[in-house]
């Protein structure tokens, strides 16, 4: 079933360099890119997009990071996308996820890890409203 997921190139990738990297790996494995911007998430954003996180230890550093610089929100599409895209990203730590993966293959971090996906139909519909309202 075609579904859509909301992707997030994290600050850290678009500092790297990455960008082209992870869009293209979405886009050869037949993925398609229904939206894409360059944006920055400030404070509020950070609280309503990670809502579950947010009294978790590891929160304010994350959302530090999260705000530190531009990142690129992206809207992806396909069959099964949501399983297929986080399948592509990985385990959350780059030092543990697999060989392959966009964080196996290119972080070492537990927080740095270039890319969010959302993780669920719900998380999916929560957070493309969050980012580009006019889907
Ligand atoms: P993401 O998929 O964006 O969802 C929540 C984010 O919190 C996760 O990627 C990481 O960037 C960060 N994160 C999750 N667990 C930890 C942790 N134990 N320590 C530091 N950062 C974490």
């Amino acid at each position: 079933m075609s579904e859509r997921t909301l992707v997030l190139i994290k600050p850290d990738a678009v500092r790297r360099g990455l960008v082209g990297e992870i869009i293209g790996r979405f886009e050869r494995k037949g993925l398609v890119i229904d939206a894409l911007a360059l944006r920055s998430m400030d404070g509020e954003l950070a609280d309503a997009h990670y809502a579950d996180h947010v009294t978790k230890a590891f929160y304010p550093p994350l959302k530090d990071f999260m705000t530190s610089g531009p990142l690129i929100a992206a809207i992806i599409s396909g069959d099964e996308a949501i399983a297929v895209v986080r399948t592509l990203v990985g385990a959350t730590d780059g030092r543990a996820a697999a060989a392959g993966t966009i964080r196996g293959d290119l972080s070492l971090s537990n927080r740095e890890n270039l890319v969010h996906a959302s993780d669920s139909p719900e998380s999916s519909a929560r957070e493309i409203a969050l980012w580009f309202p006019e889907f």
